[in-house]
């Protein structure tokens, strides 16, 4: 009952966030400080940092005894990761999910909050400042793209399909060979620069699926319950739905149908 009184709490956080914390640094409106964490694809400006701190003041505020996990505080001490598998509801937190692009002056970024308990999303929030586009899912009531009703569908049949991938610098050699199995079938896939957009792009039919071969939880929390709730589902290579709390068989795909979650799947396995 959280999330029926407070829902729309979230959203105008999320909204002020970005207004105060992103935007004008977008903009080149206000100071902008962009520094390397663990090498040059690995950035990190005031604009993450600034608004992580926002964010994790005011969703902990807002739902006493919960706790927040947040990529940047993360780095700074990473046994607080371990709160994704505690006992007491999660948010979760990519303040800016597309970093480089943000950076670039790019409009290909967004703001990801979930809301997770006992390793289950119940909620969560996609935010694009710069496109203003704001999606929305709760469990069990569907997911939302400014309010309209998202329904990923499934691809045309005989059509090709449209995957997007993305991988990190740390991607691991035998997950890259995983993700050569989407090449090996002339898929050809893209990579948008944002997970967070990568999962709106499935959620709303535009893209038919997309893989990842990294688990970090502020990356892809939000995402997952918007597929699902767009009608959508996930899997690993190994064939079981994703689990935000860690131990899965990477690679993975989100995809806008069942089926097609399991030709891609499919295809991760082959590459292997
Ligand atoms: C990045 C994006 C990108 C992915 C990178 C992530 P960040 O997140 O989600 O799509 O390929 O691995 O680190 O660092 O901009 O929040
Ligand atoms: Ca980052
Ligand atoms: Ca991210
Ligand atoms: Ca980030």
């Amino acid at each position: 009952e959280f999330l029926a009184r407070h829902a729309l709490d979230v959203e105008e956080l999320v909204r002020k966030a970005a207004a105060q914390e992103i935007m004008p640094r977008w903009r080149r409106l206000a100071e902008h400080e962009v520094d390397l964490k663990t090498g040059p694809h690995d950035l990190v400006t005031d604009a993450d940092r600034n608004a992580e701190l926002y964010l994790t003041e005011t969703l902990a505020a807002l739902l006493p005894g919960s706790v927040v996990v947040g990529e940047e505080a993360v780095h700074a001490n990473p046994a607080s990761y371990g709160a994704i598998r505690g006992d007491a509801p999660v948010w979760i937190v990519d303040p800016v999910d597309g970093t480089r692009q943000f950076v670039h002056g790019d409009s290909g970024f967004c703001t990801l909050v979930a809301l997770a308990r006992g390793g289950v999303v119940h909620a969560s929030w996609t935010f694009a400042p710069a496109r203003d586009q704001l999606a929305t899912a709760v469990r069990g009531k569907g997911a939302h793209l400014d309010g309209e009703r998202l329904h990923a569908g499934s691809p045309e049949p005989g059509r090709d399909l449209r995957v997007a991938t993305s991988h990190p610098d740390f991607t691991t050699d035998e997950q890259k060979r995983a993700l050569l199995g989407l090449w090996t079938d002339g898929l050809a896939p893209r990579a948008c620069g944002s997970a967070g957009l990568e999962y709106l792009a499935v959620a709303r039919g535009e893209s038919d699926a997309t893989a990842f071969s990294w688990e970090a939880a502020w990356d892809h929390a939000a995402g997952l319950l918007l597929v699902e709730e767009a009608g959508g589902a996930h899997l690993t290579r190994a064939g079981e739905p994703f689990r935000i709390t860690g131990g899965n068989t990477l690679p993975f795909t989100a995809a806008r149908d069942g089926a097609t979650a399991r030709r891609v799947a499919a295809l991760l396995s082959d590459g292997a």
